[in-house]
C-alpha cells in the first residue's frame, strides 16, 4: 500500500481500532426480512447513525419510514465549487440460515485466515462502514473534505428497498449531488480490482397454485382431481428451455443488445472459469451456447424458481393430494426490460398454460430495473485511479448478475452516476452460511475512498474548468 498524503496515513495507523468498531456492529442482527429483528434493524442503524456522528459527519438523523428507517449525514463545507458525493450503503442483512452450516455464529465475529468471518461482513456492513472512515480519516487530520459528501445508509436492500425508493422523489434537494458512490459488489481477487459498470434488474413472484380447496386422500380423489404439485411442475418445464432460454412470449423484445463495443470489453474481462466453477461446487458450466459465461451471468436476463413448499414434507410418508404450492420464482433483468411489464408477461403466460382444473394468484414484489454507468464520466475515472493507487493494478470493468434496487432510482429521480466501488471477494459466500470480509480489503477499501474522494475532487475541477 502508498501511503502518502496525511489521512491515508491516519487510516493506516487506525486499522486495529477500525476493525474493532466493526466487530461491533456485525454483532448486531439487523435481518430485515424477519420482523422479530426489528428492534435489532434499529439498534443498528442507531449504531451507525453514533459512528457517522463520531466521524464527524454532520446533521445525522434516522428518518423513520413505514418499516426500517434510514441514515442521512452529511459534510458540506468543501466550498461552493467543490462537487458532491452521496455515498450509499444498507445496513440491514439477510437472515444467517441453515444456521447449522456456520462454523463459528453468524452475529459473533471472528477473524480466521485473514477473513473477518459473520453475517453483513461482506455484504454490507463492512463495506458501507470504510466511507464513515475515511471521511473521519480526512476531518481528523486535515479538518475537511476535498469534496461535500452525503450518506445515505438504508435498512431495506435485502428486501428490495421499498422505503428508500418511495424517499427519493421526495427528497430530491436533500440528496441531490454530482455523482453517488456504493460499494456493496466485489472486485476479481485480492490482485486484481475491478469496477462494476452495469446491474441486472429484479422482478420477484409469489405464485400461490391451488387445486381442492383442502387436502384430499390421494387413493379416493386421485385420478379424478388435479394435482396443484404436479400442474406446477409442469407449468415450470414451459417456462425455459433446457439451455436457459426463457420461453416467455415477449420476454426479450426490449432487451438492449450488446454493442459490439461492450462485448469486446467483455471479451476480455480475466474471468478464470475453472475458478468459478469451484467457487460454485457444481460438476458443470451451464447456459445459453450462443453467450459468453461472462455475458451469460451479467449481461443476459435470467429465470429462476427459488422455492417450491408445498404437499407433505415431513418425515416417512403420507398418502395425500395437497390443496395448494408455493413457487417462489425470480427473474434478473437487463437494461432495457421494464419490471411491471415482464411481471405482467409472466402471469398472463402462466395462467395461458395451467389448466382450468387449477387456480393461480400471483403476489408481485420487488420491481427493480437493471442500471447501467458510462465508465467514461470523472469520477469512474477518479475510482479507477484510486484502485490503481492502492491495489498496485488498474481496474476491471464488468457487469455485475446481482441487484442494487436505489441504483436505478438514482439514476432515473435524481440523475446521478453511480460509481460501484466494491472491495468484496467472489467467495465471500455473501447470503450464505459462513459469509466472509477479506480484513486486507477492508483496510483497503478505506485507503482507495480516501484517494477516490481526492481524485474525485481534482478531476471534477479540471472538468468544469474545461480543461
Ligand atoms: N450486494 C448485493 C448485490 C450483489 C450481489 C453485488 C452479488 C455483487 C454480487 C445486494 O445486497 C443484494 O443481495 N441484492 C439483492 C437484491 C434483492 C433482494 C432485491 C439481490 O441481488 O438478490
Ligand atoms: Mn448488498
Ligand atoms: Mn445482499
Amino acid at each position: 500500500m502508498d501511503i502518502k498524503i496525511a489521512p491515508s496515513k491516519y487510516a493506516h495507523k487506525n486499522q486495529q481500532a477500525h476493525l474493532a468498531e466493526l466487530v461491533e456492529f456485525l454483532k448486531i442482527p439487523s435481518i430485515s426480512t424477519q420482523p422479530e429483528h426489528d428492534a435489532d434493524v434499529v439498534a443498528a442503524a442507531e449504531w451507525m447513525a453514533d459512528a457517522m456522528r463520531q466521524a464527524g459527519i454532520e446533521n445525522v438523523r434516522l428518518i423513520e419510514t413505514p418499516r426500517h428507517p434510514l441514515i442521512y449525514g452529511d459534510w458540506l463545507h468543501a466550498g461552493p465549487d467543490a462537487p458532491t458525493v452521496l455515498i450509499y450503503g444498507h445496513y440491514d442483512v439477510q437472515p444467517p440460515d441453515p444456521l447449522e452450516l456456520w462454523q463459528s455464529p453468524p452475529f459473533e465475529p471472528v477473524v480466521k485466515d485473514d477473513y473477518l468471518v459473520a453475517r453483513g461482513s461482506s455484504d454490507d456492513k463492512g463495506q458501507a462502514y470504510i466511507h464513515v472512515k475515511a471521511v473521519q480519516a480526512y476531518l481528523e487530520t486535515n479538518g475537511r473534505l476535498p469534496v461535500n459528501v452525503k450518506f445515505i445508509i438504508e435498512g431495506e436492500e435485502e428486501i428490495g428497498g421499498a422505503s428508500l425508493e418511495a424517499f427519493i422523489p421526495e427528497n430530491k434537494e436533500l440528496l441531490a449531488a454530482d455523482v453517488a458512490l456504493v460499494s456493496d459488489t466485489h472486485i476479481l481477487s485480492p490482485e486484481q480490482p475491478a469496477i462494476v459498470y452495469g446491474l441486472r434488474g429484479l422482478c420477484y413472484i409469489l405464485a400461490d397454485i391451488t387445486g381442492p380447496d383442502h387436502d384430499l386422500h390421494s387413493g379416493s380423489f386421485g385420478g379424478g382431481i388435479n394435482n396443484p404439485i404436479n400442474a406446477a411442475a409442469q407449468m415450470i418445464a414451459k417456462l425455459k428451455d433446457e439451455n436457459g432460454r426463457i420461453l416467455i412470449p415477449g420476454f426479450y423484445d426490449k432487451v438492449r443488445q450488446l454493442s459490439a463495443e461492450e462485448r469486446e470489453i467483455l471479451r476480455q474481462f480475466p474471468l478464470d472459469e475453472a475458478e468459478w466453477l469451484t467457487n460454485a461446487g457444481a460438476p458443470q458450466i451451464w447456459g445459453e451456447p450462443e453467450f459468453s459465461l461472462v455475458e451469460r451471468i451479467g449481461a443476459r436476463p435470467t429465470l429462476d424458481v427459488n422455492g417450491i413448499i408445498g404437499g407433505y414434507t415431513a418425515a416417512g410418508r403420507k398418502t395425500v393430494l395437497p390443496s395448494t404450492v408455493h413457487v417462489k420464482i425470480s427473474m434478473r433483468l437487463v437494461p432495457d426490460q421494464d419490471p411491471k411489464e415482464i411481471a405482467d408477461l409472466f402471469c398472463r403466460y402462466v395462467e395461458s398454460i395451467l389448466p382450468p382444473s387449477v387456480t393461480v394468484k400471483f403476489d408481485i414484489g420487488a420491481f427493480s430495473p437493471a442500471s447501467i454507468t458510462d465508465y467514461t464520466i470523472p469520477a469512474m475515472r477518479a475510482a479507477s485511479a484510486a484502485y490503481e493507487q492502492v491495489f498496485g493494478k488498474a481496474p476491471v470493468y464488468m457487469r455485475e448478475g446481482g441487484s442494487i434496487p436505489v441504483v436505478a432510482a438514482f439514476q432515473s429521480q435524481l440523475g446521478l452516476e453511480t460509481v460501484l466501488m466494491g472491495f468484496g471477494l467472489p467467495g465471500d459466500r455473501i447470503h450464505s452460511p459462513n459469509e466472509r470480509f477479506y480484513v486486507s480489503n477492508f483496510y483497503k477499501g478505506i485507503q482507495t475512498s480516501i484517494y477516490f474522494l481526492n481524485e474525485y475532487a481534482r478531476l471534477a475541477s479540471l472538468d468544469s474548468t474545461g480543461e
